[in-house]
């Protein structure tokens, strides 16, 4: 059951021309990957399990629902961390795991060299963000260790991706459902996404 979900919006297409721009500065770069984040999350949690619960507003009762089940957000370093404010301020109960992957220079695969995880993550939804799906390569090494420890539902959220990423993506975790802002041409003999926003860390944290 592959599921892509490329999120059209005014705010987002707004906020997407902004990250897009060379000219942009760290400071409205950083605010509008989060915000973007944000808005994806809505539909990323449509499907959220919830349960029946009674509020007493200020004139009786009221029939509500509540979240029923953990969420784990775990975004892969480091370019992954500037989406983590704006989904945490829509979801403030989710913990949140960490995970870091380098590339081996001669085989090009990525490698841990960080994990770390919240206690109870087997039984939580795990949503991975990652703003570049770019190989494919690091989301689809995070999800093996994820399931490794457990964990059976799990979701990607990114910003912008490829046909290469999504393929690759798609065909080592179809159980993954895939969400971004944005799919573009294709990636370039550097590994960069064409036309893309260029190093999405690099962009968030000003090392460059
Ligand atoms: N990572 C980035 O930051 N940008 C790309 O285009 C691809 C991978």
């Amino acid at each position: 059951m592959k599921k892509l979900v490329v999120m059209s919006h005014p705010l987002i297409d707004h906020k997407m021309a902004k990250i897009r721009d060379k000219n942009t500065h760290p400071k409205e770069f950083r605010e509008s990957v989060s915000e973007i984040g944000a808005l994806l999350t809505y539909e990323v949690t449509r499907d959220l399990e919830t349960e029946a619960t009674t509020v007493e507003t200020p004139l009786g009762l009221a029939d509500c629902k509540v979240l029923s089940k953990p969420v784990v957000l775990v975004p892969i370093l480091r370019a992954g961390l500037g989406m983590v404010d704006g989904i945490h301020n829509l979801i403030p109960t989710a913990k949140i795991g960490h995970v870091g992957l380098y590339r081996d220079e001669e085989t090009l695969e990525p490698h841990i060299y960080y994990a770390k995880f919240p206690v109870g993550i087997k039984d939580s939804l795990v949503i991975i963000l990652d703003p570049m799906l770019a190989t494919g390569g690091t989301v689809s090494k995070t999800v093996d260790i994820l399931k490794e420890r457990g964990v059976k539902k799990i979701k990607y959220v990114g910003i912008v991706g490829c046909p290469e990423g999504v393929s690759r993506l798609q065909k080592d975790h179809p159980d993954v459902p895939i969400y971004l802002a944005a799919l573009d041409s294709h990636l370039n003999d550097i590994g960069y996404i064409y036309p893309g926003l260029g190093d999405c860390g690099d962009r968030l944290f000003g090392t460059k």
